[in-house]
């Protein structure tokens, strides 16, 4: 049952030979002497035209087939005397697979991104999805090719874990008790020693510490997986299930890290402009948030640097006026974060040293006590992309630091061990996958950068 990608055959198709395809159609148009149906199986971009002759007895089949019916077409390639397209596909024999009917939610009329969402199941078979998730794959793959050729080692963390690895509270429980029957203790509290693991698990909030022991012994190393956030953001840029990669480097410092970072960045980008034009090109056309051009010149660059003692006082002095006054010490919000790259720099941005006490406890303090080694990287269109730090590795301070910040540390005495012994400097950063595909997309909300997403009150697909 074998088959032609369409993308091959639009790509290298030669004229004269033959050809069997299969897909769901996106339009039909009828004509006295033939049938034109533009047919996509998800492999490109754009549909092959196939035509049917209205003389042959396939003629006849066409009768129910309509946007959305799959079918199975066999044929030969001819020159397209058509724009845009070298080659269409004159049909000799096609099997109708599946009619789609009047019902189909799709119709051939543009849908809204909103409408779409409550569809997620068909929604990969639109123009707009099969850019996003074809984009979704270059990306993908280009993460382990960047890693790969640069000696890092893909460390797989795992995603059910006992620490809250951010120190942030924001965990997902996984229990296997029997929720009407909860075992509880004396004081009331819930018996986790009697659960499935024998103490209180979670969702994976970071890979970041299991990727520091992986590095204090393999040297380089990154993960790539899903990550679990019980936020109650209902944001544009806040999914409760999202894929983060965060690689991990023994032996270097927070320059190392942002240098890192920002070649990272840009090799991603690059491989998005290069392999996926047309899907850009899209993006640019139809949600008009980026500029193909735009995004070159940024991948073309090294991004910019500011300390963000310096931002705030930029900030301070821009004149703006904004919805939470700039003061020291604040975490920057979104509308901050947009200016300084948007406004201030017109470029993505390393924010740098931020004061310890809005930071989790892992990054190191700087001579100055007040803050710490950690960068915050922000683009354009999205603010936060990247949050990264150098590790604390000396012992005493980090333990300090969880003191202060009432963080028990019996559950992470492995990761103190780390410091115990043969502690090396170290330094890492997280890339929020899908807050990078609304990056290169501009598409404006990260609930469309994932084939199934997750927010608060949602996760019917
Ligand atoms: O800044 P964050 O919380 O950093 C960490 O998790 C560190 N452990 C990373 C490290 O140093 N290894 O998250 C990193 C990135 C953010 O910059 C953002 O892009 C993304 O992950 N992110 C989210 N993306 C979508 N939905 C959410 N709820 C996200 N939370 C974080
Ligand atoms: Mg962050």
């Amino acid at each position: 049952m074998g088959r032609d990608r369409i993308k091959s055959l639009l790509v290298s198709g030669t004229p004269g030979r033959a050809a069997a395809i299969g897909g769901w159609v996106r339009s039909k148009r009828v004509s006295k002497s033939c049938a034109f149906l533009a047919v996509n199986d998800g492999s490109c971009h754009g549909t092959i035209q196939v035509v049917v002759d209205a003389n042959s007895p396939e003629f006849s089949k066409l009768e129910q087939v309509g946007t959305g019916t799959s079918l199975r077409i066999r044929g030969q390639l001819v020159s397209s005397p058509a724009e845009g397209q070298s080659v269409e596909l004159n049909a000799e024999h096609i099997e109708v697979l599946g009619l789609a009917g009047p019902d189909y939610p799709l119709q051939k009329k543009g849908h809204t991104l909103e409408f779409l969402r409550d569809h997620a199941h068909l929604r990969s078979r639109t123009t707009t999805f099969g850019a996003m998730f074809r984009l979704r794959n270059v990306l993908s793959r280009s993460v382990h090719d960047f890693f790969q050729s640069r000696g890092f080692l893909w460390a797989h963390s795992p995603i059910l874990t006992s620490t809250d690895g951010e120190g942030a509270g924001e965990m997902f429980t996984v229990t296997h008790f029997d929720l009407n029957k909860i075992p509880k203790l004396e004081n009331g509290q819930i018996d986790f020693a009697k659960d499935f693991f024998g103490k209180h698990a979670h969702l994976c909030v970071t890979g970041q510490l299991e990727a520091e022991f992986m590095a204090l012994s393999m040297g380089d190393v990154y993960t790539f997986g899903p990550t679990f956030r019980a936020e109650n953001s209902n944001t544009s840029r806040h999914l409760a299930e999202f894929w983060m990669i965060e690689p991990e480097m023994a032996f270097a410092d927070l320059n190392d890290n942002i240098e890192l970072a920002g070649d990272f960045f840009r090799f991603m980008l690059s491989a998005a402009i290069k392999e996926c034009p047309e899907e850009l090109q899209f993006f640019e056309t139809f949600y008009k948030n980026i500029k193909v051009e735009e995004l070159r010149a940024v991948a073309d660059k090294k991004p910019a640097r500011v300390t963000y003692t310096d931002a705030v006082d930029i900030l301070q002095k821009s004149g703006q006026s904004f919805e939470y006054n700039v003061k020291w010490g604040m975490d920057l919000q979104s509308e901050h974060e947009r200016f300084l790259c948007e406004k201030v720099f017109k470029s993505p941005v390393f924010v740098t040293d931020y004061p310890k006490d809005i930071k989790a406890f892992y990054m190191r303090l700087n001579p100055d006590e007040k803050t710490v080694a950690a960068t915050d990287f922000l683009v354009p269109g999205v603010g936060e992309l990247i949050g990264g730090s150098q590790r604390e590795e000396r012992l005493p301070q980090l333990e300090a630091r969880m003191a202060e910040l009432k963080i028990p540390k019996d559950d992470l005495q492995w990761y103190l061990d780390l410091r115990r012994f043969g502690t090396v400097p170290h330094a890492g950063f997280g890339l929020g996958f899908e807050r990078m595909l609304l990056y290169c997309t501009g598409i404006g909300n990260i609930r469309d950068t994932i084939p199934c997403p997750r927010v608060p009150g949602l996760i019917s697909f």
